[in-house]
């Protein structure tokens, strides 16, 4: 029989009292959490309690470390090219990285996105690949070696040996309220992403209604932690602040986010859309030694679009194929005439969420057609009985509680100074 080095009652006790843990509690912990010797309901109240709490800077360091090695870390050094990734905190409207990684990868770097399903109101990457047909989500990681060497960029699913603690965890935090909670996100997100073995990684820390962090200051905070994690791990790491008071672009869902990624692609779509990509990846770029290249240049000539090409046949999908269409639409339109102030990207992200474009449980299929596509955003001037968005759906009865959460997602003569100027609020190096 095992004998434990530490009993988890002790542990959870530190950290109720406000103590620091070591280093030596905490690789216990994590590990014996992983083997189901420290029970659920015990790390459910170290989760607590840290929430309640907070981490010291090398506890969070200490308490990432231990994550990543419950797993497996990945490893790109045998590319002939350096690699960058992103990860996004999680938005509503947020397909960037579909246009991302082809676009990176057209200035010979390799952009490998593990990326993740949907879970509430904020959409995932997979699920809106998925509404292409064909398109398979799950790689080998020799695939996924070999595309990079090939193409260039791969988005496909995160293997479920990356940080198998973290995955055991958030499911815990998502169930017992301690998912907003600094220390446990930025350790959750870097144990993933310092695993995966990229050597840059540009965070894109959303701000705004839409996304954990409802304010600067907190998104802010946020945004040092991971980048401090991932340069103390010898990982290139800087971040971008962004808006998410708003959805990014003008559609909201699965299929109809793959549509205008494509136009981007094709060097039109929404300018929020065509400009937060730009940034990233001049970021992810710059990280790698790429700085003197004209990164719009390849969204308006086709080489991005290439890219996004190969890189969408290469996993089997055909990006030729129609993408699937609503049967059921239903316009809302504006109540009155004025300045459109307000767009609330969490209603919006909600009411395409009832739709049936994201799933309330895991096992829960998703809806390619269902979202919601918008017709005018803040800043713009609106007229009574305008369409201010579609609502789309293959299931018409859904509608009324889509509705329902919309019903204070638009503010007309508002205060215009809310409206934010740019998508970019902030870097942090
Ligand atoms: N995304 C993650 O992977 N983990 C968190 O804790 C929050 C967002």
């Amino acid at each position: 029989m095992t004998v434990e080095a530490f009993d988890a009652v002790d542990v959870i006790a530190a950290k109720r009292d406000g103590r620091a843990l070591s280093k030596e509690q905490i690789d216990w912990v994590i590990d014996a959490y992983t083997r189901g010797v420290v029970a659920e309901e015990q790390m459910a109240a170290l989760a607590m309690a840290i929430f309640i709490n907070d981490m010291e800077a090398s506890e969070i360091a200490d308490w990432t470390q231990a994550m990543i090695a419950s797993g497996e870390r990945m490893d790109f050094s045998s590319l002939s090219r350096p690699t960058s990734d992103k990860h996004s905190t999680g938005g509503v409207g947020d397909k960037i990285t579909l246009p991302l990684a082809p676009l990176v990868a057209v200035f010979d770097v390799a952009v490998p996105q593990l990326s993740g399903r949907g879970l509430g109101h904020t959409g995932g990457t997979l699920d809106k690949l998925e509404s292409i047909p064909g398109w398979r989500a799950g790689l080998s990681n020799a695939e996924i070696l070999g595309q990079l060497e090939d193409i260039g960029a791969v988005i496909c699913a995160a293997g479920s040996g990356l940080a198998p603690a973290d995955k055991k965890l958030y499911a815990l935090r998502d169930i017992t309220s301690t998912v907003d909670c600094i220390p446990l996100i930025a350790s959750s997100i870097m144990s993933k992403k310092i695993a995966e073995g990229t050597s840059g990684l540009v965070l894109d820390v959303k701000v705004g209604s839409g996304a954990f962090m409802k304010d600067l200051d907190k998104a802010g905070q946020l945004a040092r932690t991971m980048v401090d994690l991932g340069k103390s791990a010898g990982v290139k790491t800087s971040a971008l602040l962004t808006d998410m008071s708003t959805p990014l672009g003008l559609t909201v869902g699965n299929a109809l986010e793959v549509r205008e990624s494509v136009e981007v692609l094709a060097g039109g779509g929404p300018a929020d859309v065509v400009d937060l990509t730009v940034a990233l990846a001049e970021e992810m770029l710059r990280l790698a030694g790429r700085t003197d290249v004209d990164v719009r240049a390849a969204l308006s000539d086709g080489r991005a679009m290439d890219k996004w090409n190969q890189m969408i046949r290469a996993q089997n999908g055909d990006p030729a194929a129609a993408l699937a269409v609503a049967e059921h639409t239903e316009v809302v339109t504006a109540s009155e005439t004025g300045l459109l102030t307000k767009m609330d990207a969490l209603s919006i992200g909600v009411a395409s969420w009832r739709l049936g474009a994201g799933r309330a449980r895991k096992e829960d299929p998703v809806q390619d057609v269902a979202g919601i596509e918008l017709h005018a955003k803040p800043g713009e001037h609106v007229t009574a009985g305008q369409p201010l968005m579609t609502l789309h759906t293959a299931t018409p009865e859904r509608f009324a509680r889509a509705v329902e959460s919309l019903e204070t997602a638009v503010e007309i003569g508002g205060d215009a100074a809310s409206v934010p100027e740019s998508i970019v609020f902030d870097k942090i190096t």
